[in-house]
């Protein structure tokens, strides 16, 4: 994301939810942009709506900037996937914040007049209505006003965030002014934090748009594995784990965004796999075969990220016919290929240059402390060591979020919030584009510095 939303410290109080902020034709429009902020550092996904008149305040790619969804401006307007925006927005969202509500727009949502994509999408969710009005003092005080607002509390159940009394835009003093920023987003986080999370389905909320620096990986090979492999025991049964894919086909969906061709080594997934043509996918059913096609994959690789969750251990002899009941069975296990440490060994011990190795990714699932990662970090000789807590809700195998720390080589942390596995994929993806764009700047850098020797 270019200032994401979501871009926030670990224990947001609006961790993993969606919040839609409608946004009217008032001065304080701007104001809205603070916002989208402001929640994004509690942890929340922010989309935007906005009327048309709006528009005219402040531009709709400021917020698509800012949120990395689509702005939705247009009641008539479809998605690239033919779904309706604003219908998206009101099933998906946890709260709809109209901030500024302009006197035009109280009076559109009082008389329930459907012709913006705001007032559309209060009128068609389920999820509760926050309204901060800003406007001239006079205005405010009007009666239709306090009827429309009346008819919003008292009718509809909406939570009001008072405007405040002081100097205006219009040069007067009156009670109009937009409310502050924190005090939105207390009356936001009091209105929903008592209820879960309405739509933690990544596929089911507003689709992310391109940022600006998304094709930072045209040109580039990445190799991603994803799912989890199977040891046999026998020919019918298979030593696995829980590992679904979903993390790894979300970093193969994000690389091709971002304008990569990927080799996709998957294991066992539960998940559909990527028909894009920039995409060639690599079944492996054991870790030895994985290891073999992570091997194959890697020779011209600009990042290799091992998503798929690689038994440690295998049979060390798979028998040929089915097991019977009536057999004694005991399983004499050996150690797998621990395929990242290998490759990363074999790199550093290869013909490519240091400037010409793949950025190795690796991802740590563990249960309780994230302790132990900071040491596999180093013991594996990998660039960025994915860890998450695969025993936390709404984290790890089959689910449709994720929380996760980043931990780079050079010791730096980074705790993100919970999030889609696509968002965490982008915020992986950001780091392994910056960590290629400085390796080619190091290494145009190191030709220059030998030229000017020579
Ligand atoms: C410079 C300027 C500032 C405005 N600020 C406000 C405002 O703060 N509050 C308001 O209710 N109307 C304000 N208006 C009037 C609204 O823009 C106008 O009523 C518009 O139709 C609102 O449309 P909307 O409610 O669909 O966004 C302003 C108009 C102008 C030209």
């Amino acid at each position: 994301m270019t200032a994401p939303t979501g871009s926030t410290v670990r224990g947001g109080r609006l961790d993993g939810r969606l919040i839609g902020i409608g946004v009217t034709g008032s001065i304080a429009a701007y104001k809205a942009a603070d916002l989208v902020r402001r929640l994004a550092d509690e942890g929340a996904d922010v989309v935007v709506l906005m009327t048309p008149s709006a528009t005219r305040f402040v531009g709709e790619l400021t917020f698509a900037a800012l949120t990395r969804h689509p702005v939705e401006t247009d009641v008539g307007g479809l998605l690239p996937d033919q779904r309706i925006g604003h219908i998206v927005v009101a099933d998906s969202v946890d709260a709809i914040v109209v901030a500024p509500a302009t006197a035009h727009w109280l009076a559109s949502m009082a008389t329930g007049l459907a012709g913006d994509a705001v007032t559309a999408a209060c009128l068609a969710t389920k999820a509760p209505v926050i309204v901060a009005p800003a406007m001239d003092g006079e205005m405010y005080a009007h009666p239709a006003t306090r009827a429309n607002v009346a008819r919003l509390r008292d009718g509809f159940g909406y939570r009001i965030v008072e405007p405040e009394s002081g100097p205006l835009a219009s040069g007067q003093s009156g009670q109009g002014r937009l409310a502050e920023t924190p005090a939105i987003v207390e009356a936001v986080i009091a209105t929903i934090s008592a209820s879960p999370i309405r739509e933690p389905d990544a596929a089911a909320r507003p689709p992310l748009v391109a940022a600006t620096q998304d094709a930072d990986l045209d040109g580039r090979h990445v190799v991603v594995t994803a799912g989890g492999t199977a040891e046999p025991i026998d020919p019918v049964r298979f030593i696995g784990n829980r590992s679904t894919g979903k993390m790894g086909v979300a970093l193969v969906a994000a690389a091709i965004g971002r304008g990569a061709r990927v080799t996709l080594v998957a294991g066992h997934v539960s998940v559909p796999l990527p028909t894009d043509p920039a995409v060639q996918v690599v079944a492996a059913e054991t870790t030895a075969q994985m290891d073999r096609a992570v091997r194959d994959a890697i020779g011209d690789a600009d990042a290799l990220i091992m998503a798929a969750a690689v038994a440690d251990f295998r049979p060390r002899r798979s028998a040929a016919t089915k097991l019977t009941r009536d057999e004694r069975l005991q399983l004499d296990l050996e150690p797998t290929e621990d395929i990242l440490a290998g490759v990363a060994e074999s790199l550093v011990a290869g013909e490519r240059a240091a400037a010409e190795r793949p950025i190795l990714v690796g991802f740590a699932a563990e249960t309780g402390s994230l302790d132990r990662a900071a040491d596999k970090l180093r013991r594996k000789g990998v660039d960025l060591l994915v860890a998450n807590d695969v025993a936390e809700a709404g984290s790890g195998f089959g689910t449709d979020t994720n929380r996760v720390v980043i931990l780079a080589a050079d010791g730096s942390r980074d705790e993100l919030p919970l999030l889609s596995k696509r968002e965490v994929a982008e915020r992986i993806l950001d780091r392994v584009a910056g960590a290629l764009d400085a390796r080619d700047t190091a290494a145009q850098t190191e030709a220059v510095t030998q030229e000017s020797r020579a």
